[in-house]
């Protein structure tokens, strides 16, 4: 097991890829490079969630026999970790969600809007934190403002300003973006936003598996992410809510474990946080995030990031290298983005490109719009193609990845 402030060092990452099934293989090994979308899932997570399963299945909150109470203490333990994990003041502030895209529906659905309300977000963002308010838009008549880049691939804060008036009930913002890497400086963002009064969301999916967030230190109201991108399982997520603000929302959905009493005439709403957890939760999704906290606990994050740091630079100065005809996305400045890597090969289609690196070599990427259509209108291009790293990945991964780009660009020459 790893030691807290040990370096992830090479021979570090060799221990760890050892706890990863699916790296183990020697045949034609798979090269991993689409962290952004879902990570792998070390056998610590699996055998959390195997062991549930098979050892203490039961509902929670709901039994006095053993194993149901076991089941309840191991989901509440996961609450716990999770509000160490993001530094939140109190437990009852982490809401279990499905992910991310159900935790930012959970406020839009759930704040309580007035015709003619703003809401501030920006061209950046995936898909999910632009959807649901532009559902919202269509359901009482709000207004979406979207903050453009400025150079550099940066959010353009003076426009933020700009934005705000006192009808702004919400800035929603990405921590880091799922296709540039950037990271925003959601502190900033978050001072200026509560200058006239406005909440703020943050969609820290890309950000929570890989640096440290601290909601405490970030300011914000509302912070979402997703157990599957941090080593955890699909169909778990977190949204945090600060203690204070709950009562600006409305349950947006209805069942058992969110009330605290009911009657044919009406109901009463249940404390934090089981107010928004109607139904019963995924328990192992949530025991399995649990070990996975674990797992991400005996790493040290800021050598995690720089890890991720080494491989990002790596990627870019050997694709800098390769041909004039790639185009690489986001900031030239590595302390200003995390471990992704969008580019684009010059007349060959980002599908072309993703498919070969898998046929060739089993390298899986992403390609596409990566559900950020915006900023790729805004970018003026189609499609790209996505590197994301995470703690397994290695340099001669990057080498391999670089290699067949070379091979590629050969065959369409
Ligand atoms: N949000 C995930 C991605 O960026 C699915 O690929």
């Amino acid at each position: 097991m790893l030691i807290r402030n040990e370096k992830v060092d090479k021979m570090k990452v060799e221990e760890i890829r050892k706890d990863f099934p699916i790296l183990t293989k020697r045949e034609k090994p798979l090269i991993y490079l689409d962290n952004a979308a879902t990570t792998l899932k070390p056998r610590q997570v699996i055998s959390a969630i195997n062991e549930y399963y098979q050892e203490y299945t039961a509902n929670v909150h709901r039994a006095i026999y053993k194993i149901s109470q076991k089941a309840t203490e191991a989901y509440e333990d996961a609450r716990e970790k999770i509000a160490k994990f993001i530094n939140a003041q109190k437990t009852s502030e982490i809401i279990f969600t499905k992910g991310t895209t159900e935790a930012i529906n959970l406020v839009a659905y759930g704040l309580k809007w007035e015709a003619g309300d703003e809401i501030i977000t920006t061209i950046m963002e995936h898909h999910s934190n632009i959807v649901p308010w532009q559902i919202i838009q269509r359901k009482f008549g709000i207004k979406i403002k979207y903050v453009g880049l400025e150079d550099n691939y940066k959010l353009d804060l003076n426009q933020l300003e700009k934005y705000l008036t006192e009808k702004t009930r919400l800035v929603a913002v990405t921590h880091v973006s799922n296709m540039l890497g950037t990271i925003n400086p959601i502190r900033e963002i978050t001072e200026i936003a509560h200058k006239i009064g406005a909440l703020v969301l943050v969609d820290a999916a890309q950000s929570t598996p890989h640096m440290l967030v601290d909601v405490k230190e970030l300011g914000c109201d509302f912070l979402a992410f997703s157990g599957h991108k941090m080593l955890g399982p699909t169909g778990i997520g977190v949204l945090y809510i600060r203690d204070g603000i709950e009562d600006y929302l409305d349950p947006p959905f209805g069942g058992g474990e969110m009330i605290k009493k009911v009657t044919l005439g009406g109901c009463t709403w249940n404390d934090m946080p089981w107010r928004f957890e109607p139904g019963t939760p995924n328990i192992a999704g949530a025991i399995g995030l649990a070990a996975a906290i674990d797992y991400l606990s005996n790493l040290e994050k800021g050598e995690l990031k720089k890890h991720e740091e080494n491989l990002v630079k790596l990627t870019i100065n050997q694709l800098e290298k390769i041909s004039e005809k790639i185009e690489i996305y986001g900031s030239k400045n590595i302390d200003e983005r995390c471990g992704i890597v969008s580019f684009n090969i010059e007349g060959i289609d980002s599908h072309d490109v993703a498919l070969l690196l898998d046929e060739l070599s089993n390298i899986a990427v992403r390609s596409g719009l990566h559900c950020t259509e915006p900023l790729h209108r805004f970018l003026g291009i189609k499609s790209s193609v996505r590197a994301s790293f995470y703690i397994y990945n290695t340099e001669e991964e990057v080498n391999m990845l670089c290699n067949t780009l070379r091979e590629i660009m050969k065959t369409f020459a």
